[in-house]
């Protein structure tokens, strides 16, 4: 696992929070769910931001969250493997506790917090954004079992789909887009396949999985700056995967680097996707199978 660079989150983030703004259809079904049936009492959630890096994402999901449940108490949990991200994390939601751990150890992390009496009466909602491409079909065994273990309810978001749309395209745009494809699929990561995998094994245990797109809509002259983060990185990743790419990949960088001072836009796919172990009883799915995967080198902070 390599954990994000900061000033590349800090950089995406005002970009990341205009894709979510078509994810709030989704964040709306979600509230909806935790509202259904019988109100909890107290209304107390257990929010936990998985592969939380710095906090940009629980930032947006706590100010989302508390304007549509006001009357009910936050609690936030920012899970990440790496330290240094939580450590900045930390200063950008006071009020959250930081956990210090890979994803598969959320059954046992879950199981945990919600045992213990400060969160015993809690509904448990899991976030992300931006991570699923990077997690192996053990993490996300690992979630979803979280979530059926305690009928909790996912919202997932920003995950990478394949394609990307280049305004002028260039012969290479394709090569590259499949050489970067390939490249996130490295050590076992689902990259691409990840949110349809997601959906599968949620369903496959009779929960209730539901999508939407978020994709980003980019523009230069105006998203220079990120455009050129963007596409650098995106490039390196398949020349390094790919290294005889790397001829093409000069032509290809020199154009677009001419295109971001002139006009070039680009679009980016994503998808989420909601998870809703709570009203699974109503869908009449298929019954549940488990796989366990054992938890390791828990740290909480
Ligand atoms: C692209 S960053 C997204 C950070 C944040 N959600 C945001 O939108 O700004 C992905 C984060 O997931 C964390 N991560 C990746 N794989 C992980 C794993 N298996 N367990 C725990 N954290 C993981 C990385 O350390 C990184 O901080």
């Amino acid at each position: 696992m390599t954990a994000a660079e900061p000033d590349w989150l800090d950089l995406r983030r005002p970009v990341d929070d205009a894709a979510r703004q078509e994810s709030l259809h989704l964040l709306d079904d979600a509230v909806a769910r935790l509202s259904n049936g019988t109100e909890p009492n107290p209304k107390t959630l257990l929010a936990i931001d998985i592969g939380a890096g710095t906090g940009n994402s629980a930032l947006w999901f706590d100010a989302a969250l508390r304007a549509r449940l006001p009357d009910w108490e936050l609690n936030w949990i920012l899970l990440d493997s790496d330290q240094a991200s939580l450590d900045l994390a930390a200063t950008a939601l006071p009020h959250a506790r930081t956990i210090c751990a890979p994803i598969s150890a959320l059954p046992t992390l879950s199981t945990e917090l919600l045992a213990a009496s400060e969160f015993r009466e809690s509904k448990l909602l899991l976030t992300c954004s931006a991570l699923l491409d990077v997690l192996t079909e053990a993490d996300l065994t690992a979630v979803v079992r979280s979530l059926d273990d305690h009928d909790g309810i996912g919202l997932f978001l920003l995950s990478i789909v394949d394609g990307w749309e280049l305004d002028p395209d260039h012969p290479s745009d394709a090569v590259i887009d499949a050489a970067f494809t390939a490249h996130q699929h490295r050590d076992g990561r689902l990259g691409h396949h990840a949110p349809e995998r997601l959906m599968d094994l949620a369903r496959r245990h009779g929960l209730t999985a539901v999508e939407g797109p978020s994709p980003w809509r980019l523009a230069a002259p105006a998203d220079r700056t990120f455009l050129n983060r963007f596409l650098s990185e995106r490039l390196d990743a398949a020349v390094d995967e790919h290294p005889a790419l790397s001829a093409v990949a000069q032509d290809w960088w020199t154009q677009r680097q001419e295109q971001l001072g002139s006009g070039l836009s680009v679009r980016v796919n994503h998808l989420d996707v909601l998870i809703d172990a709570v009203g699974r009883a109503c869908g009449g799915e298929t019954p549940t199978v488990r796989a366990i995967t054992p938890p390791t080198g828990t740290k909480a902070t």
